[in-house]
């Protein structure tokens, strides 16, 4: 008998520490993919001649994208499919090659357009090639905002 409750509290951890694993990966990929969120509102703004263009905040952003994709492949492990309110696609899954590429695609883009922002010209034309990255990507693989 006593052994029997043992084994019960054995699995009733074993169970509860595993879901809080893939809670905390799922949070932790979103926290990732918001910074990445923030960090263009403002070069979106000079996209829309909303703001006044300028290089620095520019080149801040492309640093974050650069730091939190370079991060974000190894966020989809396969426990975290679910929960957590995650707007991830199950075709992540079943693509995880194609996933990995995009956010390398998207680390290369930002990597290079870092050269290529001094002016506003060049960011007019440079900036919608980083982010064209992230729409595409959520097409495929995340759900359509209801
Ligand atoms: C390779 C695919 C991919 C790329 C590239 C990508 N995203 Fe995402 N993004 C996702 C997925 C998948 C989700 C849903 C994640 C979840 O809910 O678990 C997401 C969610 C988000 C969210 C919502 C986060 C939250 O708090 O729920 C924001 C904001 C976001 N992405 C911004 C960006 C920006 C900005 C870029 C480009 C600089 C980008 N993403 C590039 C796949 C991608």
């Amino acid at each position: 008998m006593r052994r029997l409750l043992v084994v019960g509290m054995l699995a009733a951890f074993t169970f509860t520490s595993a879901a809080a694993q893939n809670l905390e990966i799922i949070k932790a990929r979103k926290d990732l993919l918001s910074n990445m969120g923030d960090a263009t509102k403002e070069p979106g703004k000079m996209i829309k001649q909303e703001v006044p263009f300028d290089a620095a905040t520019v080149k801040a952003a492309l640093d974050v994208i650069i730091d939190k994709a370079s991060k974000l492949p190894d966020m989809f492990p396969e426990d975290s499919k679910t929960g957590g309110k995650t707007e991830a696609l199950t075709a992540i899954w079943q693509n995880k090659d194609d996933v990995a590429s995009r956010f390398k695609k998207l680390v290369a883009a930002a990597k290079a357009a870092k050269d290529n922002v001094a002016d506003e010209f060049d960011f007019m034309e440079t900036w919608p090639k980083v982010v064209g990255n992230c729409g595409a990507c959520h097409k495929k693989y995340r759900a359509e905002k209801k």
